[in-house]
């Protein structure tokens, strides 16, 4: 055979791989406003960056007439391209090739591209569109999942791993994405869950959806397994490539700096009037942010989780950084169960990643309440706390008012090696709130007094002289300095600059045991 005749050969095997199940079952999947699996990675990689490994990869299973249906790339598209020009790996599951199942070569393919990753030091794209383990290959598809789940796990922290949910990931499959730094869903068309609605039906009696169970908004707004819910594949791919500009590529190196553009002068001029008079009024952290951050722009993880607590990321001064603030304007911005763990999730991605974390903090505690305690606030609350400690990036914490009981530890205070601890002059840091403190203090004097409303208000005038300020901390220098909130954002720029070769390292152990 010539050497035309062979690359005619080449090229037809070429085009017969391009063709994943057919043109019936990529009809079907454009029917249900799903795109194919190479769709997805047109739109996820920089135009024509994108190369391709394992295309001619077939199963090698002869069961249940498996020997006739030998599809090219076995259901899955894997391989490497960029991303704002940076190298990424990613696979595409097919849902046109057996519903996109794993068969032990989809999983070979899948951790060949993770090994890569973890060797070459870039981050991980996973696109899931896929009906699980292929049931014809019993076990060795499990042990297919057992060999990601593995390699997830070992990848953590060294390389930023993204999993895309574009069609059902549903039973044990679920745990790859689960072990991955940020999970993607679509409204409508994407679903998450360990068992599914019959099973659900069956066992607990529950009448439900798939949608309603395990669909994009529940797992962004409830379960919290989902970082991010947009409204069609399109989004979801552009809003991948947009946090991508905020990571670096692996644990040794610094993320992306931004071009340093200042925040609108609308948002900046505002600031002053962000936090209102009465300490009791709530404010939107978010108001206060577009201010101080570049272009006062901030992507928000988690955006619909935990509403109390906000995490996201931003540029400052194009120092690329966390932010974690409280959110008065949701339950005042207390800690809870959920706001604990979204926190400390992000925390540890950053401080993973060598990724300064910038603290906003209004907090006038943790939740009360029985459902609070019984659900584990202890242990849940100890995560944020031991996340913030743990953590040995540039640490900055900006005290915008309250800072309140184990909350102000809690909130990268001082103590834990905060390194620059600012508070604005609406800072109030104490033990409780004034009017909390004189009802524990003074009840005996208030119950006996004449007129017991004006007793109580006179002590908490006096109370709130004497601590519901900055100044007792300021004089103990557990904040470094008070500012004026128009000099934040060059006071946070002066810090991350001064502190961009910070060293710490905490003593040498296995690993800690964060309370989970
Ligand atoms: C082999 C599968 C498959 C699977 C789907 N297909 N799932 N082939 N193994 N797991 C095939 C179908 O036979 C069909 O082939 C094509 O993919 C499309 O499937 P449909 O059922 O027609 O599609 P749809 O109606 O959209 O339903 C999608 C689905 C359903 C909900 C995912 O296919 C389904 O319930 N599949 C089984 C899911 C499952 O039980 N998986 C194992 C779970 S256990 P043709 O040739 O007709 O196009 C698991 C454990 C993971 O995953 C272990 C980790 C530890």
């Amino acid at each position: 055979m010539s050497m035309e005749q062979r690359i005619d050969e080449l090229n037809e095997l070429r085009a017969e791989a391009l063709k994943g199940g057919g043109e019936a079952r990529v009809r079907a999947q454009h029917e249900r406003g799903k795109l194919s699996a190479r769709e997805r990675i047109d739109l996820v990689l920089d135009e024509g960056s994108f190369v391709e490994l394992d295309r001619f990869v077939t199963h090698r299973s002869t069961d249940f007439g498996l020997e006739e249906q030998r599809i090219l790339g076995d259901g899955v598209v894997t391989g490497y391209g960029t991303v704002h020009g940076r190298l990424v790996y990613l696979f595409s599951q097919d849902f046109t090739v057996f519903g996109g199942s794993l068969s032990e070569t989809h999983a070979e393919k899948i951790v060949k591209i993770m090994d890569m990753a973890v060797r070459n030091g870039a981050p991980v794209l996973g696109l899931n569109d896929s009906g699980g383990a292929r049931i014809q290959e019993g076990v060795v598809s499990l042990g297919g999942y057992a060999d990601i789940f593995l390699r997830n796990t070992l990848a953590s922290g060294v390389v930023p791993q993204i999993s895309v949910i574009l069609g059902p990931c549903a039973g044990g499959a679920v745990y790859s994405p689960a072990i991955t730094d940020f999970v993607f869903m679509v409204r409508g068309t994407s679903y998450m869950f360990v068992t599914g609605p019959n099973v659900v039906k069956t066992v607990t009696h529950e009448d439900i959806d798939m949608e309603g169970l395990g669909g994009a908004d529940v797992h962004a707004s409830k379960s919290g397994v989902a970082h991010f819910a947009h409204d069609s594949e399109a989004e979801t791919l552009e809003a991948v490539r947009a946090l991508l500009r905020f990571l670096p590529q692996n644990n040794t190196e610094g993320a992306p700096e931004g071009p340093g553009t200042p925040p609108p002068e609308a948002a900046v001029t505002g600031l002053l009037g962000v936090i209102p008079d009465n300490p009791n009024r709530p404010y939107d952290m978010r108001d206060l942010l577009g201010g101080i951050v570049d272009g006062g722009d901030l992507l928000e993880v988690h955006a619909q989780f935990a509403a109390n607590l906000l995490v996201g990321f931003a540029h400052i001064g194009g120092h690329a950084v966390g932010i974690v603030a409280n959110q008065p304007a949701v339950l005042a911005g207390v800690l809870d169960i959920d706001a604990s763990v979204k926190g400390a999730r992000f925390v540890r991605f950053c401080d993973a990643f060598n990724i300064p974390l910038v603290v906003f903090e209004d907090v006038p505690g943790f939740l009360p309440g029985v459902a609070q305690e019984h659900g584990g606030i202890i242990r849940h609350g100890a995560k944020l706390l031991f996340a913030f400690a743990e953590a040995t990036v540039p640490k900055v914490t900006v005290i915008t008012r309250k800072a309140y009981g184990g909350a102000y530890d809690v909130m990268n205070s001082k103590h834990i090696r905060g390194d620059l601890n600012f508070a604005w002059p609406s800072a109030e840091i104490a033990v409780m709130g004034p009017k909390g403190a004189v009802e524990v203090l003074f009840r005996r004097e208030i119950a006996e007094a004449e007129d017991p409303e004006a007793a109580t208000e006179a002590r908490i005038e006096e109370y709130r002289k004497m601590f519901a300020h900055p100044y007792v901390a300021a004089a103990r220098g557990y904040v470094d300095d008070v500012i004026d909130p128009r000099e934040t954002r060059d006071r946070l720029i002066s810090g991350l600059d001064m502190l961009r070769n910070k060293r710490d390292q905490n003593p040498p152990s296995k690993h800690g045991n964060i309370p989970l």
